[in-house]
């Protein structure tokens, strides 16, 4: 149990285990919305490992860094507050209990087209101000590589934030010679994508992602799509297959996201959820996953899997790993 820190008339932890400690918050959040206690303060320390025992004069505590203490609010089901600094060696630290609101996954849009769209919940996402969305997105196109002439297809476009980082990360020179194709079924989305992209070489599509003729498009040397294929509302396996056969250069390269999280009350929450499934479950997405590996694998394509909230799959032809791959990834700005 936590100690009585006098100073400060706060229960504290000094040495206890993380499942003592958290098994204390959880007790408290039964009976209350907040959680208050002391700990030591990971400032001091340099290079410990969270767990490792740290003497302060006489005393001994337990460091914990503070990812160690994110990570406990976020399985918790926390937000913190900015931990309040006490007499050395100890802060005080603030665990609020999150609302259980419904998360805008489960919203039902009188038109299931709008359900993404500039009035939905959704709309107030930006992934690219979410640390590993971000740089692993980035990281996957500095390794398919963009360059002059390439022409990329999005499926499941929205608003086009997927092409603000390609604009933010490529040369002008190279970006006004790519051509952009973005296609979408939601109508407002893709009218605030034209409203940024309006060159003669971005094109929006309004289609439903079943239905669409490839043979009206330009042939692609990248093919991305994030979070749209995993819908149980579209046959992704067939759009993506119909895409890959159809849509593209011999030789073109991959990006797919799969969402490994929920957005809900402002808080972004690791793990893919099953519907009617309590707790996050990553069977149907590792299952999901492993599809496209093996599919690309037998089309002699180099596949990578990285990623935390959103797995990404980059998938590159092997024979032009060497120097293609490498050549193109010149024309990114670093
Ligand atoms: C979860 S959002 C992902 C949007 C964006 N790629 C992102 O990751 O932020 C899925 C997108 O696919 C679109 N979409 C879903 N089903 C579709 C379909 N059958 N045909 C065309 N677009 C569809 C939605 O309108 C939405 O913009």
């Amino acid at each position: 149990m936590p100690h009585h820190e006098a100073q400060n008339n706060l229960l504290g932890f000094r040495n206890e285990s993380l499942l003592e400690v958290s098994r204390y918050i959880e007790k408290e959040l039964q009976e209350h919305q907040e959680s208050h206690f002391t700990a030591l303060s990971p400032d001091y320390f340099h290079q410990y490992y969270s767990g490792e025992e740290v003497l302060v004069g006489e005393q001994s505590y337990i460091y914990r860094s503070y990812r160690t203490w994110l990570d406990l609010a976020h399985r918790l089901d926390c937000r913190i507050l900015t931990p309040k600094e006490l007499a050395h060696p100890l802060v005080k630290f603030t665990f609020i209990k999150n609302k259980s609101l419904a998360s805008f996954h489960d919203s039902h849009s009188p038109d299931p087209s709008e359900k993404y769209g500039t009035n939905s919940e959704f709309a107030r996402l930006s992934k690219l101000e979410e640390p590993d969305f971000l740089l692993d997105y980035k990281d996957a196109l500095e390794q398919v590589g963009i360059d002059n002439g390439d022409t990329i297809i999005n499926l499941g476009i929205n608003s086009a934030d997927e092409f603000k980082l390609i604009e933010r990360i490529t040369p002008s020179d190279v970006f006004n010679d790519i051509t952009l194709i973005g296609v979408d079924h939601c109508e407002s989305a893709l009218k605030k994508a034209k409203e940024h992209f309006c060159k003669e070489k971005h094109m929006f599509i309004n289609q439903d992602l079943g239905s669409l003729n490839y043979s009206e498009l330009p042939k692609a040397n990248l093919l991305i799509s994030i979070g749209t294929l995993q819908s149980s509302a579209i046959h992704g396996q067939e759009v993506f297959r119909k895409a890959f056969q159809e849509g593209l250069h011999k030789g073109a390269s991959i990006i797919l996201g799969f969402p490994n999280c929920r957005y809900m009350n402002g808080e972004l929450r690791y793990g893919a959820k099953i519907k009617n499934f309590k707790k996050p479950d990553l069977s149907l997405l590792i299952k999901d996953i492993s599809y496209y590996k093996k599919y690309l694998q037998q089309h002699k394509y180099e596949v990578f899997i990285r990623g935390k909230y959103t797995l990404f799959l980059c998938a590159t032809p092997r024979r032009a790993k060497s120097s293609s791959a490498a050549d193109r990834s010149s024309a990114l700005k670093t």
